[in-house]
C-alpha cells in the first residue's frame, strides 16, 4: 500500500492499532498526537517506521505542511472519555468540534484525497428500537456532551464534502476494547478495561444501574483492520463498525468475573444520567460494502486483553 496516511490521535488506544495496520500494509504513516491521553509505549515498536509529530490538532500551523500530498487523514484524535467530556464540556467542544473543524480545513488547504471521521454509537443516545439495534439511519439523539460533539463532527464532515468536495468516510465505532486500553481517571467509559482491572486487583466489579444496558463489544485489532479497509474502499458513506452482537453490561461483568477472577463480587451502583441504554450495530451495510465484519469472540478478546494487562501491570495501574 503506497499511500501517505495521517493518523490524528495515533498514539492513543485505537489510533495506535490503526497505525499498526497501516504500517503492516506498507503505508507511509504520520502520527499527530498531543499525548494528552496517548502514550509513547503504544507506538514505540513502530517509531522507526512512522513520523511522529507531537502537536495539538487545535494548532494547524504546527502540522499543516505534513498534510501536503496525503491520500488519507484518519481522524481518531478526540476527548474520547464520556465522563471527562461531561466534566469539561468546554474542552470537549473545543477538541472534538473545533479540533475537527481545524483538521477538515487543513485537509482542504492541503488538497487531501479523503478524510475519515471517527464517530461513535453515542450519537444515538437511547434512540434504539425495541430490539436495541442501531442502523446508520437511526436518528441522532445524544444523551452526552461526547455524543453531541460526535454528531457535530459528522455534520461538519458532510458539510465539507458538499461545500468543498472533500471526500469522506464516517465510521461509527461501538464499544471498542483490547490491548492498550487503560481506564481513565473516574471514567465510566471502557467497561471491559475497568471491570478487568478491578477484578485482577480483587476489587468488586461495579455495574451502573441494573446492568441491562446493551453494548456491542468490538475487539480493537478487528476495528483497526476495518477502519483501514473502509478508508481505502468506501466513499461518502456512514458505516457502523461493530460485531452485530448485543451484550448486557451485567453479562459482561459475569464473563469478566469468570475469566479474570471468580472470587470478586459484582455489585450495583448509581447510573450516570448520560449513560445510554445503548444498542448494538446493524452490520448489514458494513458487510455489504466490505464483505465482512469484526468477528473476535468476546471471551477470546477479554483473554487477550487480560494477557496484555498482566504483562503491563505497572503501567495500567491508573484511574479505575
Ligand atoms: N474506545 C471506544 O470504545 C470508542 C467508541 C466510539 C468511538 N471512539 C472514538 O475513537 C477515537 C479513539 O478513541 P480511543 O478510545 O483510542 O481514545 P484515546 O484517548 O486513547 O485516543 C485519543 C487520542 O487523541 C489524542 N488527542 C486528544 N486531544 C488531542 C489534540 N487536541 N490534539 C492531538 N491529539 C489529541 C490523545 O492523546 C489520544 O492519543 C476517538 O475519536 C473516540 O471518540 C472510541
Amino acid at each position: 500500500m503506497s499511500r501517505k496516511v495521517i493518523v490524528t490521535g495515533g498514539a492513543g488506544f485505537i489510533g495506535s492499532h490503526v497505525v499498526d495496520e497501516l504500517v503492516r500494509r506498507g503505508a507511509e504513516v504520520i502520527i499527530i498526537d498531543d499525548f494528552s491521553a496517548g502514550r509513547l509505549s503504544n507506538i514505540r515498536h513502530v517509531l522507526d517506521r512512522v513520523k511522529l509529530i507531537k502537536a495539538s490538532i487545535l494548532n494547524p500551523e504546527t502540522y499543516r505542511n505534513e498534510f501536503r500530498g496525503a491520500d488519507l487523514v484518519i481522524h481518531e484524535a478526540a476527548l474520547a472519555d464520556i465522563a471527562g467530556c461531561e466534566l469539561n464540556k468546554k474542552m470537549a467542544i473545543k477538541v472534538n468540534i473545533e479540533g475537527t473543524l481545524k483538521v477538515l480545513e487543513t485537509c482542504v488547504w492541503a488538497d487531501v484525497e479523503k478524510f475519515v471521521f471517527i464517530s461513535s454509537a453515542g450519537v444515538h443516545g437511547n434512540n434504539h428500537n425495541s430490539n436495541f439495534i442501531l442502523s446508520e439511519e437511526t436518528a441522532y439523539a445524544p444523551l452526552s456532551i461526547y455524543g453531541m460533539t460526535k454528531a457535530a463532527g459528522e455534520q461538519l464532515t458532510k458539510l465539507f464534502q458538499r461545500n468543498y468536495g472533500l471526500r469522506n468516510v464516517i465510521l461509527r465505532y461501538f464499544s471498542i476494547y483490547g490491548p492498550r486500553q487503560i481506564p481513565k481517571n473516574n471514567s465510566t467509559s471502557g467497561a471491559v478495561a475497568i471491570f478487568t482491572n478491578r477484578a485482577i486487583r480483587g476489587l468488586d466489579i461495579v455495574v451502573h444501574g441494573s446492568g441491562k444496558q446493551i453494548r456491542d463489544f468490538t475487539y480493537v485489532v478487528d476495528t483497526a483492520k476495518y477502519t483501514v479497509e473502509a478508508a481505502l474502499k468506501i466513499e461518502n458513506e456512514t458505516v457502523n463498525i461493530g460485531t452485530g452482537i448485543p451484550t448486557r453490561i451485567i453479562d459482561l461483568a459475569k464473563i469478566i468475573k469468570e475469566v479474570v477472577n471468580p472470587k470478586v463480587k459484582i455489585r450495583f451502583g448509581p447510573r450516570p444520567k448520560y449513560d445510554a441504554d445503548g444498542g448494538y450495530a446493524d452490520t448489514s451495510k458494513l458487510v455489504k460494502l466490505l464483505g465482512g465484519k469484526p468477528s473476535t469472540k468476546l471471551t477470546n478478546g477479554i483473554k487477550r486483553y487480560l494477557r496484555w494487562v498482566k504483562l503491563n501491570y505497572q503501567s495500567v495501574n491508573v484511574g479505575y
